[in-house]
């Protein structure tokens, strides 16, 4: 299936890409798409709508995942028809139906889509960056949302119920940010797993990740999985 571009907009370093998909597949909480590369060589690009309604959605992706050579972005515009599959991996949002959500992460494309949802269910969200708050943080989230960064206070640990993580080493993040660790121990870290994902359907044994149940297919259980 293909989706009509619609607009594609820079904020601070960041893109959203709207798009018009009527038809779609219903896509859940935590899902997403796979953008395909034109060149057949290439790998999918996961890519995480938010529902605008109508038949439109938006997904914000970064400079590097627009232009990079191969991306199945890398021309998008207006008017383009971007072919994607999916949705892919399972429907999934912060257990309950409110609590303190804790998101960590660089950008807004895998986690804003999930927090943003959790946010409408009564969440409160704190998003903690590693060393600064970018600028598209102020204009890309709402105001309902607090803003950390730096090494987390004990408070801000204490204050979390779960925590959110997109890095590509989260484990390793974790354990890096004192304290932080706890929150798996307990079971309540989370994190987005993006792994190759040539097929989406679990066909290809490509995506497997490390949970915290053991080895799982990210295009099956994931992508946001228990660490
Ligand atoms: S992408 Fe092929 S098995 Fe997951």
């Amino acid at each position: 299936m293909s989706l009509e571009v619609l607009e594609v907009a820079a904020v601070a370093g960041q893109f959203e890409v709207q798009v018009a998909g009527q038809g779609l597949p219903a896509t859940g909480p935590g899902q997403c798409w796979l953008a395909q590369p034109a060149d057949l060589a290439g790998l999918p690009l996961p890519v995480f709508p938010l529902d605008l309604g109508d038949g439109r959605y938006a997904f914000w992706v970064t400079a590097q995942e627009l232009t990079q050579p191969g991306s199945p972005l890398a021309e998008i515009g207006p008017g383009w028809q971007l072919p994607v599959f999916g949705p892919v991996g399972r429907k999934w949002l912060p257990p309950g139906n409110e609590g303190h959500l804790l998101v960590a992460a660089a950008d807004p494309g895998r986690a804003w889509p999930v927090a943003r949802l959790a946010l409408g269910l009564g969440w409160a969200i704190a998003w903690l960056w590693r060393f600064r708050v970018p600028e598209w943080a102020a204009q890309i989230l709402p105001p309902a949302v607090e803003f950390h960064a730096g090494r987390p206070s004990p408070e801000l640990i204490d204050w979390a119920d779960v925590i959110l993580i997109d890095h590509p080493e989260p484990t390793t993040y974790l354990k890096d940010l004192r304290g932080l660790g706890r929150l798996r121990q307990t079971g309540r870290a989370f994190a987005c797993q993006t792994p190759p994902m040539p097929c989406g359907f679990g066909g290809c044994q490509a995506c497997w990740a490390q949970t915290r149940t053991g080895r799982s297919l990210m295009c099956v259980e994931g992508p946001w999985v228990s660490l």
